[in-house]
């Protein structure tokens, strides 16, 4: 297996309170030595000018992450029938987009964040400038990858991923998200409970809405298909972002690999600054529920969803 940073294993988390997201858990264990290697592929050496560029894109990148957005991906393709090693690039391109907003989100005029999968954050460890410049270079190596990869996809089907995953992390979609989140910041919008909804559904869901989509692409996934990928998408990021909000509160520095507390000090608009944390558990849980409900009627009887959906409720990191 490659190196990697200290949090390899931060898939792991409390397996035998919840014995449902075993499966899932077990699987992404299984999955990540393929991801690491794919993106160990894709990215630049380190040795390739410009070096230090390339040193911050590969110590960004292969830090630990969980890696849920190929997983999600991979996951997909397992459901609809499409094989790992079509979907791979793909997903290790996701994560690679993925990386770039992290390093953005983090910067001084961002989230201002000195810790990120518990190494310092990109602009911390190199120099902002470098740091805009690596997440720059990630988002064009992910559509570039999402373009010639992989080559038993066909012309097509590479073509509507580019347009597919753009649309999503495009000005509509993630970064639309990011600017009303800065936005909302100590100035909570009239109608409070839709802005936050707007931003997690574009902030974080957008990307993970396409994390499933992308499979039913390589798939030739019929339009009712996409829609069911696209609903439960959208569960299974508001999901992530309610659960990211509650483990800013609860969580701790090292089990998150991120400082903790700090949308309270920002005070950023999220589910328990709105609601509280009862309601906002209660929230996660009712979305569970029509999340599992959605995934039952997909082909396989959405093979792991189910214990993915239960990780995302229990996971803590
Ligand atoms: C954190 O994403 C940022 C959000 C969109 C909430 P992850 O929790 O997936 O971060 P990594 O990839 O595991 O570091
Ligand atoms: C980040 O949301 C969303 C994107 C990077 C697009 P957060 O700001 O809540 O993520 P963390 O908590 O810093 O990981
Ligand atoms: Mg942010
Ligand atoms: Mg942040
Ligand atoms: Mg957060």
């Amino acid at each position: 297996m490659l190196a990697c940073a200290p949090r390899c294993n931060v898939a792991h988390p409390r397996v035998r309170d919840n014995p449902a997201m075993e499966e899932f858990v077990t699987f992404l264990a299984d999955v990540r030595p393929a991801i690491e290697s794919t993106l160990d592929r894709l990215l630049p050496t380190p040795e390739q000018a410009p070096t230090r560029l390339h040193q911050a894109v590969r110590y960004s990148t292969l830090a630990g992450g969980k890696r849920i957005r190929p997983g999600l991906a991979v996951l997909t393709g397992d459901v609809l029938g499409v094989p790992r090693a079509t979907v791979l690039p793909g997903g290790a391109a996701l994560e690679m987009i993925h990386t770039y907003s992290l390093i953005h989100d983090d910067l001084p005029a961002l989230d201002n964040d000195d810790l990120r999968r518990g190494r310092a954050t990109a602009h911390r460890q190199f120099d902002e400038a470098t740091a805009i410049l690596t997440g720059d270079a990630l988002l064009t190596l992910g559509l570039t990858t999402l373009a010639a990869e992989p080559d038993t996809a066909t012309g097509e089907q590479r073509r509507q991923a580019v347009a597919m995953v753009g649309r999503a992390i495009g000005s509509l979609g993630m970064i639309g998200g990011q600017v009303d989140d800065l936005a909302a910041e100590r100035d909570w919008p009239e109608d409070a409970q839709a802005a936050l909804e707007a931003i997690h559904r574009r902030k974080t869901g957008a990307l993970l809405v396409a994390s499933l989509r992308l499979a039913g692409i390589y798939a030739n996934a019929d339009a009712a298909t996409d829609r069911q990928l696209t609903t439960l998408g959208e569960h299974i990021g508001l999901m992530f972002q309610i659960a990211d909000d509650i483990l800013d509160v609860e969580g701790t520095d090292s089990t998150l690999g991120k400082t903790a507390g700090k949308d309270a000090a920002a005070r950023k608009l999220t589910y328990p600054g709105l609601f509280g944390l009862p309601d906002s558990k209660r929230m996660l849980e009712q979305t569970r529920n029509e999340a599992l409900e959605i995934a039952r009627g997909l082909p396989r009887q959405g093979g792991l969803f189910p214990s993915l959906i239960h990780y995302l409720q229990a996971r803590d990191r």
